[in-house]
């Protein structure tokens, strides 16, 4: 029988963690924890997970700030805006959500950001501390899954973690954390020009799925006792739901969860664990802006 990961458990208990932490600061006097979060375009899930995120600062008192821009912004009027809040000593911390459209280059908006105020911790200088195991803000979804390891217990070290798709945001920053002393896996990255996908994922102890292909991996790509941790967050159509739309992660749960030891469901295993961590980078930046 395999243990279900919860997430929205886990998270919760968290936010109280961090509500009952912004309480002193009230008590105190201090300055309260400040999110600004930028969304450019009318992309759905984009607005749906900006809307959560602040709901989320909400829900544990942090003060927050939305900023939205029409699809046709210009990049320069977006730098402007970042340059702005990079100073402003109102703010602890800021988030640009991506995907931006086409004409707005990612890497030029992430490098704008001023690294101490970079609570999506995408910025080279946060991506690089995270590499030398240096204090920083770590990517959301990265720091959730960590964490999720840790509350659970599950054993790290010496095990066989495959970690399947290589983005910027996921694969490649979760898979450098496994890696790291302290968690001591030994990590294989398998992408779209991996020869025999199956074979490899098939060794693997653990399996972190963050290719955003709906039940990519099957119940034969799984070693029995294996640990699935489940990214994949696509919308799929799903006519019996009220939206239109369902949450469908990159792992065939019905079938492989029968196998695994641990595993994660979607929605309620990563995702509520992503909503968190920005919660968390955002109070650190707080302390360290010395409220
Ligand atoms: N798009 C998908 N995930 C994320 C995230 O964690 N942060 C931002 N800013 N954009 C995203």
């Amino acid at each position: 029988m395999y243990t279900l990961i919860n997430g929205k458990e886990v998270a919760a208990s968290i936010k109280k963690e961090i509500a009952s932490e912004v309480e002193i600061i009230k008590r105190n006097g201090k300055k309260i924890p400040h999110l600004a979060a930028i969304l450019v375009g009318d992309d759905p899930s984009s607005q749906t997970y900006v809307k959560n995120k602040v709901k989320d600062c909400h829900e544990v008192g942090f003060d927050s700030t939305l900023l939205t821009y029409k699809n046709s912004v210009e990049e320069s009027l977006i730098i402007s805006k970042i340059e702005e809040l990079n100073t402003d000593s109102g703010l602890d911390g800021f988030i640009v959500q991506l995907p931006l459209p086409d004409h707005i280059s990612e890497n030029k908006i992430i490098q704008a950001i001023n690294p101490d105020k970079d609570a999506d911790g995408f910025h080279p200088v946060n991506l690089g501390r995270m590499v030398l195991g240096l204090p920083g803000f770590l990517p959301a979804t990265p720091y959730g899954i960590m964490e999720l390891i840790k509350r659970y217990k599950i054993e790290t070290s010496g095990k066989n973690c495959v970690v399947i798709g290589r983005s910027n945001i996921v694969g490649r920053p979760v898979s450098i954390l496994m890696s790291q002393k302290g968690i001591d896996a030994t990590v294989t990255v398998v992408h779209s020009r991996t020869t025999d996908i199956g074979n490899i994922v098939r060794k693997a102890d653990i399996i972190i799925a963050a290719l955003g292909s709906p039940g990519f991996v099957t119940e034969n790509m799984v070693k029995e006792g294996a640990v699935v941790i489940d990214v994949g967050t696509t919308r799929i159509r799903d006519e019996k739901m009220r939206s239109g739309w369902r949450l469908a992660g990159d792992v065939d749960f019905e079938n492989v969860a029968p196998k695994c030891s641990f595993i994660t469901p979607v929605p309620g295993g990563v995702g509520p664990m992503t909503r968190v961590s920005l919660l968390r980078n955002t109070l650190l930046a707080a302390k360290q802006n010395k409220i």
